[in-house]
């Protein structure tokens, strides 16, 4: 009796994730098909929006349809890879996006002009590793510059000006920082 109990609760189980793992193929994926998906949602759910200029919405998606979203570049037409997400002056409120590490293919980085606040992250060399260009520009950021920054190899447009962060764009081997100061 208790060993069918126990296959019972076993097939129960097994029955229960795979219908979890069915249902939800979308955002639960270990590939990183629909990563750049998942970073849309989750930026949208971590930001207040009051004046919805974020219009994504995430039901019947087909591939690359995503990439007409509004702020929203992909590589290619028909993949769910972004280059180019560019939010500014959206009155968007909150703290730096964490959802932002599924972006992995991100170049372009927009944020300016809007109410940012708290620190920026120190993963974000590690979680933005293909940044060419990030605008952070007038939010409400505080903290120190990451030092980490040093580590996006390919940074060659940083702007960080009107927030209330201290200390200095850490120095790197590569060519001239546009750097508009702090
Ligand atoms: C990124 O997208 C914005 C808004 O569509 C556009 O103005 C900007 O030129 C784009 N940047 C690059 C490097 O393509
Ligand atoms: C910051 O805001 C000022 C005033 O609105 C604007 O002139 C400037 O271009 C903005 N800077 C960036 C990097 O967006
Ligand atoms: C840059 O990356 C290297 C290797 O991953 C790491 O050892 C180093 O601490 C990083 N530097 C910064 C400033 O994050």
């Amino acid at each position: 009796m208790a060993f069918i109990l126990r296959a019972f609760i076993l097939l129960f189980f097994y029955t229960f994730v795979w219908n979890l793992s069915c249902i939800t193929p979308l955002f639960s994926s270990s590939t990183d098909e629909y990563s750049d998906v998942q970073c849309l949602k989750s930026i949208k759910d971590s930001l207040e929006d009051p004046f919805n200029h974020l219009t994504w919405t995430f039901e019947h998606l087909t591939a690359g349809s995503f990439c007409n979203f509004v702020g929203v570049e992909c590589w290619h037409d028909q993949e769910f890879k972004i280059l180019n997400l560019s939010l500014s002056n959206m009155a968007l409120k909150g703290k730096f996006p964490q959802g932002l590490e599924h972006c992995k293919s991100l170049q372009f980085l927009d944020l300016s002009g809007n109410h940012l606040y708290g620190t920026i992250p120190l993963e974000i060399s590690q979680n933005l590793p293909n940044l060419i260009s990030l605008n952070l520009a007038n939010n409400s950021f505080s903290g120190e510059i990451p030092s980490t920054l040093a580590n996006c190899s390919y940074l060659n447009m940083l702007e960080l000006d009107h927030n209330q962060l201290t200390g200095q764009i850490p120095s790197a081997t590569w060519p001239a920082w546009k750097d508009q100061g702090v």
